[in-house]
């Protein structure tokens, strides 16, 4: 495995497995002089965490963050930022059944075909744990982005299933629901879908939107560094996600030209179906972000694989599970988008300087 870290002037690599010790990760590139205190990390930590209500995963990690290095006395130092969190409520036994077996839907196949050895811990490496720490490293990003140039980065759940959630948005009820729902009408919906749903053993799939506003323009490094690549590739990144679109995504393909460009006017532009991107680089204009996440594919009703002989089994997967993925990918999303954002601000200002301040 040789790609565990992202970014460019923004360096972050993770560690660790779903029941190792501990999970981590190393923040090369982060400018001194940010005060960040772990309860600051902690409280970002809280939103991604399990068992916030009985749609999520009854796992209950208490994602206590150490700061081992790279903040000194409240402030980053400018050296490399390590942080570190225990898994404490790891049940490995439950895991013990499914030892030579391929659970359809997950990494079990393809670790082994590759790998060839398989830590089938709660799924290992390949386990949604890993994104604690890109959720503790964006609340880095997100602090430093916000400091330095106002830009604010918000998440939502966009759909869950069959159900549309973002038709009358109320932006500042989003973190008031364990749905990440920005329209409260919509949550007691939500409720009785996943209670349902819930009982019949199954899961469903999400779309979880993020914009950052107050972008300026100019971030993004035509032509294989382009911002939208970047974007796309660190969502896609993310456990669980089968499609990401930027702006107007897959609706452009019925789209009519006249429709689509965003027309300019001296006073700004007249629509944002290009998602603030032009050519790779931000207009100026949000950032829109939209990605799909599947069903959760850990499920207690029986199913047709194969075990590591090749032989025909049935499975039925125990353990705790989300049973929909995307209720809790919304921190995540943010997270990569704050992520993505700072090594281009950074990556900007080694070409061209620091423009903020012009
Ligand atoms: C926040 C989050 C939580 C997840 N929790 C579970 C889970 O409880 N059970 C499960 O089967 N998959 C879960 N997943 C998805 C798996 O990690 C993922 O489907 C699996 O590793 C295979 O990778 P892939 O779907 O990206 O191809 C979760 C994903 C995310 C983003």
């Amino acid at each position: 495995m040789s790609d565990n870290s992202f970014g460019k002037l923004l360096r972050v690599t993770t560690f660790g497995e779903s029941h190792g010790p501990a999970i981590g990760c190393v923040i090369d590139g982060c400018p001194p002089h940010l005060e960040i205190e772990p309860e600051e990390i902690k409280r970002e930590l809280e939103r991604r965490a399990t068992g916030r209500s009985r749609h999520t995963s009854q796992r209950r990690e208490a994602d206590d963050v150490q700061i081992l290095s790279g903040v000194f006395e409240g402030r980053t130092t400018g050296t490399s930022i390590a942080l570190l969190i225990e898994n404490t409520d790891a049940r490995s036994k439950d895991y013990g059944n499914i030892k030579n077996q391929f659970r359809p839907g997950h990494a079990d196949f393809t670790y082994w075909k590759k790998y060839g050895i398989r830590d089938y811990r709660g799924g290992g490496r390949s386990s949604a744990r890993e994104t604690t720490m890109r959720v503790a490293a964006g609340a880095i990003a997100r602090k430093w982005l916000r400091q330095e140039l106002g830009i604010e980065i918000q998440g939502w759940l966009a759909q869950l299933g069959p159900i549309r959630t973002d038709e009358n948005p109320q932006w500042d009820t989003v973190d008031d629901n364990p749905f990440f729902c920005p329209d409260p009408a919509r949550v007691s919906e939500l409720e009785a879908f996943m209670d349902a749903l819930r009982k019949s053993g199954d899961s469903v799939g999400a779309r979880v939107n993020v914009v950052a506003r107050n972008v300026p323009a100019g971030l993004g490094e035509p032509v294989y560094g382009k911002l939208d690549a970047e974007l796309a590739s660190a969502m896609m990144s993310i456990n669980a996600a089968k499609a990401v679109e930027i702006g107007a995504g897959f609706a452009s393909v019925e789209q009519k030209g006249t429709e689509h460009r965003d027309e300019m006017t001296p006073g700004g532009f007249l629509s944002n179906h290009a998602g603030g991107i032009l050519g790779g680089i931000s207009s100026g204009q949000d950032i829109l972000v939209s990605t799909a996440f599947k069903p959760t594919s850990s499920l207690r009703l029986p199913g047709r694989s194969i075990d590591q002989d090749g032989q025909e089994i049935e499975i039925v997967t125990k353990g705790r599970h989300d049973p929909c993925v995307g209720i809790r990918a919304t921190p995540i999303v943010e997270a990569m988008m704050a992520l993505v954002l700072m090594d281009h601000v950074l990556r900007d200002r080694g070409q061209m300087g620091d423009r903020s301040k012009d």
